[in-house]
This record gives structure tokens, sequence and C-alpha cells, in this order.
């Protein structure tokens, strides 16, 4: 196990890349199992969901090389449909194999993903829009068995705009016949770029980051390569970790678009924010000015960057209210901030945080990805030393934060321990 050690109160100043999506790229991959040739994804983040995105679409007969953020991914041996117990239920993500597998070879079956950390996080829009393109669904032993001969276009209405069942709809109707309408879609940048490399196989795909997008199936997909785009929630992150201490940071190689709403939100907080085409600088002010956030589907405050916000909240003058709409219960970063010193109340699905003058170091545990990232802010900030247990959380979907956070000026080590 690792963990790591931050000497906190160092002031954050310089440059830092942001790293390629790992939402994005989770959801790119398995998109090449829609053709059997050789596809390229450049620009993808070295975190460990990768991985095992990786090693699922091993098992299913994918030739996949990862080097230097590129992915080279051969489909032309893919044989089995079958995603096991053992790799979906370290990530749910999995579940975008549904899909492709499904449109392409008329069989899968998926491991069902079960609960996660904070709760539910139930499947079902994606499994009523596979029966809607026309697939028997059953469920046996924890698996999802989906078939059907040739799927056929359908309209499909999400009652909640689901990143997940956005995908997999998208990606299953690329190869269905006939045109489906996907009403109350994503609009997630993340769900644009895969729309945007299925059209780039040969998709036919209208209405790419509207809530109502059009698919006209065609009989075939070519291989595609795909530059994956900017980590939006490690950009936030960043700048977070910036403003938390005072500092001056530079984001490199991001979309300031995708991260309009929490530009707003930190300049309500106080801090000054400028952008050009690919970059973004916070500058700090002073005083952290306590802003409300509740969290929405996009272009709203994204629930990835909930407990960010409250660890950021928790140093502000006054009292905040952290509300979120997508994942009510996603809170258990609270109270291993409150060990640091934040006082935070958590009522229903809002966080009401009180800024508190200081946090000080303490050891804390990650419990899950954002959380981990919360506490690591945190930490940055907090006097003395924080340590922070169980970083495998934070190592699914940040590449390699402490070299980041270093690079800027923050003391943080990554060391051996044997606790847990
Ligand atoms: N929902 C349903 N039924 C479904 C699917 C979703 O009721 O069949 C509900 C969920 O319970 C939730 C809402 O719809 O309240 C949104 O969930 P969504 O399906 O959009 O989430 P997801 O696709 O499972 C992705 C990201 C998450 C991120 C959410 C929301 C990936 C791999 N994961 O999950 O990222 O929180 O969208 O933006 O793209 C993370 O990176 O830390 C992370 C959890």
């Amino acid at each position: 196990m690792e963990k790591f050690i931050i000497r906190g109160g160092k002031i954050l100043e310089g440059k830092v890349d942001v790293s390629g999506a790992k939402n994005s790229a989770l959801a790119l991959m398995p998109a090449t199992l829609l053709n059997d040739g050789i596809n390229a994804i450049e620009n993808t983040p070295e975190v460990n969901d990768i991985h095992t995105m990786i090693k699922l679409m091993t098992e299913l007969g994918s030739n996949i090389n990862f080097d230097k953020h590129r992915l080279t991914i051969d489909n032309s041996n893919v044989n089995n449909q079958v995603a096991p117990y053992e790799l979906v239920k370290k990530m749910r993500a999995s579940i975008y194999v549904l899909g492709p597998l499904l449109t392409r070879f008329g069989y899968a079956k998926v491991s069902m993903p079960g609960g996660c950390a904070w709760g539910p996080r139930p499947i079902n829009l994606h499994l009523e829009a596979m029966k809607k393109l026309g697939a028997e669904i059953e469920l046996e032993l924890g698996y999802i068995i989906a078939k059907s001969k040739r799927l056929r276009g359908a309209k499909i209405h999400f009652d909640v705009p689901s990143v997940g069942a956005t995908g997999n709809t998208l990606m299953a109707a690329a190869l269905a016949k006939g045109s489906t309408l996907i009403s109350n879609a994503a609009t997630e940048p993340e769900i644009v770029s895969l729309a945007e490399y299925l059209t780039k196989m040969g998709a036919k795909i209208n209405g790419i980051g509207t809530k109502m997008i059009e698919i006209e199936g065609v009989d075939t997909l070519s291989p595609a390569d795909y530059y994956n785009i900017p980590d939006r929630i490690e950009a936030g992150t960043l700048l977070i970790a910036a403003g938390i201490t005072g500092g001056n940071v530079t984001l490199c190689n991001v979309m300031p678009n995708h991260v309009d709403t929490i530009l707003i939100k930190l300049e309500e907080a106080g801090f000054r924010l400028e952008s050009n085409e690919n970059e973004i600088t916070l500058r700090s002010t002073g005083a952290i000015a306590n802003v409300d956030v509740t969290t929405d589907v996009y272009p709203g405050f994204p629930t990835d960057m909930q407990a960010q916000w409250i660890a950021l909240m928790s140093l502000a003058n006054g009292t905040s209210t952290i509300t979120d709409t997508i994942y009510p219960d996603r809170f258990n970063h609270v109270p291993e901030l409150a060990r640091l010193g934040a006082n935070i109340e958590v009522v229903n699905n809002s966080a009401v945080v009180k800024g508190v003058g200081k946090l000080t170091g303490a050891k804390v545990m990650s419990t899950d990805l954002r959380a981990s990232a919360s506490l690591v802010l945190a930490g940055l900030a907090a006097s003395g030393t924080t340590e922070i247990l169980r970083i495998y959380h934070i190592d699914r979907g940040y590449q390699r934060i402490e070299e980041k956070l270093k690079t800027l000026g923050a003391d943080i080590e990554r060391v051996k321990t044997d606790e847990y």
C-alpha cells in the first residue's frame, strides 16, 4: 500500500499540464469494439481505471498497446463477449462494453456493477434502452445477458440524462438498422467526444452536444484515430489546489469552455481567472468568499467537483451550502475533512460548510476517487503534516497527482506503508 505525506502551507505557483480525460477515454476505448481493425486513442491518461479497461478488453480479445499516452487497440480477434465480475466490480464504467458487444456480436454477458462507495448507482436506463433497440435482457446469477438479432433503431427518452446510458445507446445505435432518437441525452463533453469519435469511424450522428441526438445506423464502422479531450475534473481540482493555498497557477492543455461553471464559481469565491484557447490562469487575491453550489448535469457544476469544492469552502469567510442533486449520498469525505478541522454538517443531500480560520494536519483515509482529491486539497492548505491512506482510490483517476503538485511547489510525497 501507499500513502501521501503532505506538509501543508506551501503556496502553489507555476504552470502544469492537464492530462487527457479519464471519463472520455473510458467511453472511447469500448467504442473501438464496434469495428474489427486497429484504432488509436491519443492523450489517454495513465490512470488505474484505464488499466482496468485494458484488462477487460484484453479478456474480450482486444490486443492493446499503451505507450506514452497513446493507446493502440486492435480488435481483429475479439472473440469473447463476457465481462466478468472480477473486473466489473473494480470499475462501473465496464458497463460501457454492453452496447458495443451487443450490437456487433448480438450477444453480451456483463456482470451487474452493484453499488458503489457512496450509494446505489442503477443501470436501469442502459437496460431499458437496449430493450427498446430490440435486445432480450435477462438477469442471471449477477450477470446481464443481452441477446438480439441486429438491433433496430428506436425512440428512447431518458427520464434522467445519464452519461453512461447515453454513451451505451449511442454505441449500440451506431450499428443498428434504421434511425434512433435519444431524447434528454447527456450533453457532457465526454459524450461529445464519444460521438465525434464514432463519427470518425463512419457513424451518422446528428445533434451532438444537444439533448436530442439522432443516429442513423450503418452496416459497419471502420477503425479510426482520435485525440482525447483534456480532463475537466483534473483541471478543476488543480485550480482549487492553487486557490486553497493562496497561489497563482496556469493550467496548460485545457479546454476552458468545459469548465466554465467552475471558473464562474471560483470568480465568485474571489479568485481572478484568465483563459485563452487552451490555458487557464488562476490568481489568488486574499480571503476566500463563501459560495454555494448545487451539482447538476453539464453545463451545471459537476458532481465530480463537489468534494473538492467542500474542501475549498471549509476555509471560506462564512458559511456555504453545497448540494448534490446527482448523487445525494456522495459525502464520504466529510468525516475525514472534519479530522483536519473542517466544520461541516450534512443535511439530506446538502453539506453546510462553516468556514474555519485554519485546517490542521492529521491522518485521514481516502474512501473514493473524488473524496481523496478533496483530502489532498485540504492537506495542502492545512498547517503541519497530513497523511492520506488508501491512495489507490486517487490513482484510479488522477495521473500521478503528487508529481503535478510538486511541480507547483507542494511538499507531497508518496511512500510505501503497511497501514490500511
Ligand atoms: N441513473 C439512473 N439510472 C441509470 C443510470 C443513471 O437512475 O441507469 C442516475 C444515477 O443514479 C445518477 C444520474 O443518473 O443520479 C447520473 O448518472 P450517470 O449515469 O450520468 O453517471 P455514470 O455514467 O455512471 C459518469 C461518470 C461519473 C460521474 C457521472 C455524473 C464515467 C465513467 N463516470 O458516471 O464519474 O460522476 O457520470 O457526471 O464517465 C468520477 O469520475 O469520479 C465519476 C464517478
